[in-house]
């Protein structure tokens, strides 16, 4: 064998070596973005999002929003559903600004559903009669704290002038499951 084919062999040698080496990163990093798609879908379900428009939503009365969103189960994706429910207030004291917040509609005591009674002015749980101001704070009942408030950005207009609100949706626990983790 001439030097010169050695020589050739071992750059052919090299270059699949190397070849091998970069497809074999390559398939490691795919499995590792596998592995790891149900832990960084929890983190997905917390970005924020659009739930109604600033227009759409009355100083007079509170409007309760079904939040949709898409769904993992491990490694499988649903499409779009409901995840959660809230309810917008908004405040037009300073009409150039107004401002909106969200509560969660689950109870921090069971979890049900709060419902608004407009002639009370007030948000209601019917399981045990929990009620709350309109500013989410507990007025009465078994509940342990106020309605759980979730954070709310008021977009700048967009092309048609519109502006919308978004929501980072999140669960929290009842007054229950603190009890027993405690
Ligand atoms: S679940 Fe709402 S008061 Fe009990």
């Amino acid at each position: 064998m001439t030097d010169e084919s050695i020589q050739r062999r071992t750059f052919l040698a090299t270059i699949i070596g190397g070849a091998c080496a970069l497809f074999g990163v390559a398939l490691g990093f795919c499995g590792l973005q596998f592995l790891l798609h149900p832990l960084r879908s929890g983190k997905q379900s917390r970005k924020k999002q659009r739930i109604a428009s600033l227009d759409g939503v009355s100083s007079d009365i509170p409007l309760r929003v079904v939040v949709q969103a898409d769904r993992w189960d491990a490694y499988v994706h649903h499409p779009p559903g409901p995840i959660g429910t809230v309810w917008l207030t908004r405040d037009d004291s300073d009409l150039s600004d107004p401002s909106v917040r969200c509560f969660q509609a689950a109870c921090p005591h069971l979890g049900c559903g709060i419902d608004y009674a407009a002639d009370r002015k007030a948000f209601l749980c019917p399981c045990h009669v929990s009620e709350f101001s309109t500013d989410g704070s507990r007025r009465l009942g078994p509940s342990p704290r106020g309605m759980d408030e979730l954070p709310v950005t008021i977009t700048p207009p967009d092309k048609d002038g519109k502006r919308w609100i978004e929501i980072e949706y999140a669960e929290f626990m009842t007054g229950v499951a603190l009890k027993k983790q405690a």
